[in-house]
C-alpha cells in the first residue's frame, strides 16, 4: 500500500518537474522583458550628423548594435544620415531586443550666415570687437567666422537684451535672423 503510494506521487510530480527544465533550456530569454527608448539628434539634410542613444531596461550587461552583427558596449551611435535605423540590444546572456528608431531630416536652414550674420558682424560689431585695443575685444573676439560661432550663444543672449550693440541697435528682423541662426546651431558655411 504504501509502496504505490509513493510511485503514484512520483509518477504526477516527475513531468511537472521535466516540463519546468526543459523550458529553460530552450528559451532562457522568454521571461525577459527586454525593452529599448532612445534619444535622437536630427541630421541636417545631406549630412552625417545625426545620433542615436539608446537605453535598455529589463536586464543588464548590454552591448549594442546599429547594424544587427557589431556590438559596442557605447550606446551612442554618431555620424547618422536621416533614416530609420533598428537598433539591438544584447544582453550578458546574449538575449536580445531591437526596435526602429528614426532620425529626422532637419529643415533646411532658413537663414544665411554670408547673407545675413556675417554682415551685422562686420559693419556693427567690428569696431568693438575685432581686434586689441578695441573695448569690446576682451570681452567677445569676433574676428573670424569659427570666433562668431563658438560666441553664438552669448551674442544671442546680449543682441536679444538689447545691451549689444553697445550703444547702438539692431531691427527687429536682424535680432531674428540671430535667434533663427543660433537656433539652428550657428552654422558659418551658408
Ligand atoms: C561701441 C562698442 C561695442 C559695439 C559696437 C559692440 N559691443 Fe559688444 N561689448 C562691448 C563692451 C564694452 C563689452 C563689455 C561689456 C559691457 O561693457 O557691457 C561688450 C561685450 C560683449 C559680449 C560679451 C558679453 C558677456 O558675456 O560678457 C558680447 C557677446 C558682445 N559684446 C557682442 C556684441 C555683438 C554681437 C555686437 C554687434 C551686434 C556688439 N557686441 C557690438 C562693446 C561693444
Amino acid at each position: 500500500m504504501r509502496a504505490s503510494m509513493y510511485a503514484v506521487s512520483l509518477l504526477f510530480t516527475a513531468p511537472l518537474w521535466l516540463g519546468a527544465c526543459s523550458e529553460d533550456d530552450a528559451d532562457p530569454c522568454a521571461s525577459r522583458n527586454i525593452s529599448l527608448t532612445a534619444s535622437i539628434t536630427n541630421a541636417h539634410e545631406g549630412e552625417n550628423d545625426g545620433s542615436l542613444t539608446a537605453n535598455a531596461s529589463g536586464s543588464a550587461g548590454f552591448t549594442f548594435s546599429i547594424d544587427g552583427s557589431n556590438f559596442q558596449t557605447s550606446p551612442t551611435f554618431s555620424g547618422l544620415a536621416a533614416g530609420t535605423y533598428t537598433v539591438t540590444a544584447k544582453d550578458g546572456e546574449t538575449c536580445t531586443a531591437s526596435q526602429q528608431f528614426t532620425v529626422d531630416e532637419l529643415a533646411d536652414s532658413q537663414v544665411s550666415y554670408d547673407a545675413q550674420i556675417r554682415p551685422i558682424i562686420e559693419d556693427v560689431c567690428w569696431s568693438c570687437h575685432k581686434q586689441a585695443g578695441q573695448p569690446g575685444f576682451p570681452h567677445a573676439d569676433l574676428s573670424t567666422d569659427d570666433k562668431v560661432k563658438a560666441n553664438a550663444s552669448r551674442i544671442n543672449t546680449e543682441v536679444q537684451a538689447g545691451r549689444m550693440p553697445k550703444g547702438g541697435s539692431l531691427s527687429s528682423a536682424e535680432k531674428a535672423a540671430i535667434a533663427a541662426w543660433v537656433a539652428e546651431g550657428a552654422p558659418v558655411n551658408n
